[in-house]
């Protein structure tokens, strides 16, 4: 059947206990604004997430954290479909298909797989961390998806899930699948570290007082705005290589506020930077609030949530189910008769 509008899926790791600041403007904020033009698919993609092999207790958590922050933002369950990958069954059962369809040396040559593999060295890599980006494809390709927001990190992994359409197009005939495009989600404000502004914000290298993070609690956050790193001289002005620090905080600004950089160092003129890092505490602090609280809302009723997220994977199997059985009755598997 024809749809209205074009479907489009995208997912995140539950491999922190918080989104930043810089994920949740470059992403979140996307995917809230897709839901407007498009049939949106979000996933908490826990099976990837395996491949680093998390204390199960932590992953359990960060699955409802990762659900509890979609929720929270904005992504509307009523209107799209918000799910956890390991709940819909289709995605490992294609992920193997497409499996047979991929080249050693083509998966091989996927550099996340190289970067990751050689930092863990061959003893410490996993088959799956190599077979990710399989799985990925088969996220895709399982719900007929037209379109792919993700950043610049993912973009070969999005060209290999191109390639394996295309190829599953012309082997096993018109139709078989949909070629994705990717849409790559340009990083509105690039944020850096607030303690070493020349290092962007990562839970991986920053210190817990260079971060924004979304579930971290506001006050903590307006203090690390408060504290941030700034630099030589007293005006306030917009210079990445002489003055990183501010320039870090008059991004922030004017990504929370919609204003632009010009009008708020205008507002700043003749100003000390210590105005402007209480002023954008105070921001910061109302654009977190009500983010930070919804969230906390869903984290604290498991039940609520575990609900929103059933109901989110059983309209991601009725989508799955007719693709999966499309595609092994095109590479000849028998379907099963099923009693009753
Ligand atoms: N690999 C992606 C990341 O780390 C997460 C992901 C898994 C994904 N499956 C996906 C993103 C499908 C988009 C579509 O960011």
């Amino acid at each position: 059947m024809a749809r209205m509008k074009p479907r489009v899926f995208s997912a995140m790791q539950p491999t922190s206990d918080s989104l930043q600041l810089g994920n949740y403007l470059g992403a979140l904020v996307e995917w809230v604004k897709l839901q407007d033009t498009h049939d949106a698919i979000y996933g908490v993609v826990d099976l990837h997430a395996l491949t680093v092999a998390p204390d199960p207790a932590v992953l359990r958590e960060r699955t409802r954290r990762t659900a509890a922050q979609f929720l929270a933002a904005g992504v509307d369950p009523e209107r799209s479909t918000v799910f956890v990958q390991s709940h819909v069954a289709e995605h490992t059962q294609l992920a193997w298909l497409l499996s047979t369809f991929t080249g050693m040396g083509e998966a091989g040559r996927m550099t996340q797989f190289k970067d990751k593999s050689a930092k863990v060295g061959e003893s410490g890599t996993n088959v799956g961390l190599f077979t990710y980006p399989v799985l990925m494809a088969a996220d895709i390709l399982l719900y007929d998806t037209n379109v792919v927001p993700v950043g610049e990190d993912q973009r070969q992994h999005l060209e290999l899930s191109r390639d394996l359409a295309e190829r599953l197009n012309t082997r096993l005939g018109d139709g078989s699948v949909v070629v994705p495009e990717p849409h790559i989600v340009k990083e509105t404000a690039k944020i850096y570290d607030l303690q070493d502004p020349t290092r962007k914000m990562s839970k991986s290298f920053s210190s817990p007082k260079g971060l924004i993070e979304i579930l971290d609690d506001p006050k903590k956050v307006a203090k690390n705005i408060k504290s941030a790193a700034t630099d030589s001289g007293t005006v306030v002005s917009f210079d990445r290589e002489e003055k990183p620090g501010v320039s870090n905080l008059l991004t922030i600004y004017s990504a929370l506020t919609g204003r632009t950089v010009e009008d708020i160092v205008a507002e700043y003129e003749g100003k000390m930077y210590g105005h402007l890092k209480v002023d954008l505490a105070d921001v910061v602090v109302e654009y977190l609030t009500p983010v930070h609280e919804r969230a906390m809302d869903w984290i604290e009723s498991p039940d609520k949530l575990d609900g929103v997220l059933a109901d989110g994977a059983s309209k991601a199997r009725g989508m799955a189910r007719p693709t999966l059985e499309r595609l092994y009755d095109r590479v000849g598997l028998i379907a099963p008769q099923l009693q009753g």
